[in-house]
């Protein structure tokens, strides 16, 4: 994959970006995500890749648009698998709250896990505690550990954690370690990437959110050197059979970052939709608006933040 790839791709995030985060506030979730999806789905066909969606909006028969299985791209010889949230947090985006992002990965054919629609229990850190980290150890040892590797005291520690109700028990445990909690209403990829992103403040993202944003969150972790493990969660007997046929045969198998996004070739792009730790969120200006964007690439390491004045008159794939 070319590397003037990743600019292609931060086109696309900003796109979906610039489209759902008119929705903000306005208490409509299917409707931002539904501005989201087709503004991606609309300049994904000018990038010069012959791409197919492997984590997306659903199955064919749920989703019009993004769904798994979808080619996406102009087409040509460059074969890619995409996994993709045109916008990961709808109702941070409804109801004006934070950490709203755009979000797409791509790798080279077969090197993303096929994650089924279910949850996934999570343990993401950045790159001084990725060789630490065992999801089968209690969260108390892996504090320890991570706080070890970091050379803080577990005090010091900043957790993050969905705010819900079957995360009562592990916030218990994470309040008694004494490690700071940052709890969220949502957000999972972004709280992940924010632990390996100097300056955030975050250090760990423990607990239970959705198994495609696993997929996602371990595509930006490969590019930044940080880590997640994660287990599937099925709901119920559906999904666990559901998750079977999808190829995972053991559900208490532990999935490492390199098992949910291999290969050496993986880049990933995302644009912030409302304010977060680590993107600013969409800010129209009358005749345009400010995006601002990562991008990174597994085989370079190089992470760029991007800035974008967008002026619409003049570009009609962001109006
Ligand atoms: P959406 O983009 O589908 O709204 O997901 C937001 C999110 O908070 C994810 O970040 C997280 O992985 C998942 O939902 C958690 O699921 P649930 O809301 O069912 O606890």
């Amino acid at each position: 994959m070319d590397k003037n790839l990743a600019l292609e791709f931060v086109r696309v995030t900003e796109a979906a970006a610039l489209a759902c985060a008119r929705w903000m506030g306005r208490g409509d979730s299917n409707a931002a995500d539904g501005a989201a999806v087709e503004a991606m789905r609309k300049v994904f066909n000018s990038v010069d890749i012959d791409g197919v969606v492997v984590i997306g909006e659903g199955e064919r028969d749920e989703a019009p648009m993004l769904y798994i299985g979808e080619k996406v791209g102009k087409g040509g010889n460059l074969k890619v698998d995409i996994a993709l949230d045109p916008l990961e947090c709808t109702n941070s985006v409804a109801y004006g709250r934070s950490n709203a992002i755009s979000v797409l990965a791509a790798a080279e054919s077969g090197m993303f896990l096929h994650a089924p629609d279910t949850y996934m229990e999570k343990l993401a850190v950045g790159p001084d505690a990725a060789e630490v980290i065992d999801l089968n150890a209690s969260p108390e040892e892996n504090l320890a550990k991570i706080a070890e590797a970091k050379g803080f005291e577990i005090s010091d520690l900043t957790v993050v954690v969905l705010d819900r109700e079957r995360h009562e028990d592990l916030i218990k445990r994470v309040r008694k370690t004494g490690a700071r909690i940052r709890l969220i209403m949502d957000g999972d990829v972004s709280a992940a990437m924010a632990t390996a992103i100097p300056g955030t403040g975050i250090d760990v993202l423990m607990g239970i959110g959705g198994a495609p944003e696993g997929v996602l969150a371990a595509a930006a972790l490969r590019c930044l050197g940080g880590a997640i493990h994660g287990r599937l969660v099925p709901r119920n007997s559906g999904e666990a059979e559901r998750a079977k046929r999808m190829g995972v045969e053991d559900l208490n198998t532990v999935f490492k970052t390199e098992d949910l996004a291999k290969g050496e070739n993986i880049m990933l792009a995302a644009t912030g939709v409302t304010d977060g730790d680590m993107l600013r969120g969409v800010r129209y200006t009358g005749t345009g608006a400010f995006t601002h964007s990562i991008v990174m690439r597994s085989k370079s390491g190089t992470i760029r933040f991007i800035s974008t004045e967008h002026h619409f008159a003049k570009d009609p794939d962001y109006h």
